[in-house]
């Protein structure tokens, strides 16, 4: 199976998804596999649930047949976790709950395994842990995944693709009963602080308005708007809302806090909200959608497989080049590496927006 049979450096590479679950996860966690076997003829470690494996000691190997048929598959084989930060896990002693620094551990849990380097697959999280961890002398690789695509270094990542042709395919059937019933449907995607998810489906879908974080709306314009299209004859308006939207000098709705998470903010909320909102001032029928975690799941979209499979690739190649501790991106359509712990507004795509007549509320 190996066609190189040169002694690499590295023997065996471990493998782990952090984060948040996106669709592309098991096509880059093939990837690696596929390349380090294929190619290298390497040893490889799947570890399990993100950081948790390496604390806990949760690893396995990963063979060929492991990875075969799981391009198409959503979420992740090894396990996933957002919970787990090496710098700061939480411990029980003396019957309190105490943050612990775990990172030693973690670096001699790796080297009793024999992982002379991870690709660690994952968002700010993921990359930041990572970052502690090289500190301890492990050697890492990242590949950026988020829907939200919100990674600074890299003009794109795996998952944000499928995420917006799942909410361009919602906007397009909520057009339905927002044109049969003449309502204003109001479509709350998710991007944590960045709108990207609604402005790509948001002008797909050919959406009256899109708010967006970085673009405070302002209430009233929205509703002169929809009454203006209902009063010319057009008794419906799609609304796209991301989940972090704000109105001019308010606040992002935070749907709820999770404590032990380094990024405890979940947000949500926003789509009822103005939904309510607008019904109230304009007396035009309202209804909002929330679409959540469909955004992340399922099979992923050719383009995010082609991209995870060459970010995957990519990672052991860098690797295997001398490359330590950076983070695989893609700028202007070349892959790069930059390094770990570097990890919009007038944005084209908005003037875009802006010219076929969607408004932004501002
Ligand atoms: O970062 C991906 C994401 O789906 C965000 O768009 C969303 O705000 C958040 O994760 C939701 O997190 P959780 O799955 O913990 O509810």
């Amino acid at each position: 199976m190996a066609q190189n049979r040169k002694r690499p450096k590295i023997n065996t590479i471990g493998v782990m998804t952090g984060g948040g679950d996106c669709p592309g996860l098991n096509a880059v966690v093939r990837a690696v596999t596929k390349t380090a076997i294929n190619k290298y003829d390497m040893t490889v470690v799947g570890i399990l649930d993100g950081f948790l494996g390496l604390i806990e000691k949760h690893v396995r190997e990963l063979r060929y047949a492991d990875v075969s048929n799981i391009l198409t598959e959503g979420g992740t084989i090894l396990g996933t976790s957002n919970k787990a930060n090496p710098s700061k896990y939480p411990m029980r002693l003396n019957g309190k709950t105490c943050m612990r620094d775990v990172r030693e551990n973690c670096a001699r849990y790796a080297q009793e395994m024999g992982i002379d380097a991870i690709v660690a697959i994952g968002g700010d999280g993921t990359m930041s842990g990572a970052a502690g961890l090289a500190q301890m002398n492990m050697v890492f690789m990242g590949v950026p995944k988020t829907i939200d695509n919100d990674l600074v270094g890299t003009d794109i990542t795996f998952g944000f693709n499928t995420a917006v042709v799942t909410a361009t395919d919602a906007l397009d059937k909520v057009h339905s009963t927002a044109s049969s019933h003449h309502r204003v449907m109001v479509v709350e995607v998710m991007g944590r602080y960045a709108g990207w998810i609604a402005l790509h489906a948001g002008v797909a879908s050919g959406s009256d308005v899109i708010l967006i974080p970085e673009i405070p709306y302002h209430l009233d314009l929205v509703c002169d708007f929809v009454k203006q299209r209902s009063r010319r004859g057009k008794r419906f308006s799609i609304i796209t809302v991301a989940e972090g939207a704000k109105e001019k000098g308010g606040k992002m709705i935070i749907k709820k806090t999770i404590k032990d998470s380094p990024d405890p903010i979940r947000l949500g909320g926003i789509a009822h909200k103005i939904a309510y909102e607008i019904e109230q001032k304009t007396k035009l029928e309202c209804r909002a959608v929330v679409l959540g975690h469909i955004q992340r799941g399922g099979a992923p979209s050719p383009f995010d497989r082609t991209l995870a499979t060459s970010f995957g690739h990519y990672a052991v190649e860098q690797l295997m080049l001398g490359k330590r501790n950076r983070l695989v991106v893609r700028r202007r359509g070349e892959l790069a590496t930059v390094p770990l712990t570097q990890v919009a507004n007038n944005h084209p795509l908005i003037q875009a927006g802006k010219a076929v007549g969607t408004i932004f509320g501002a």
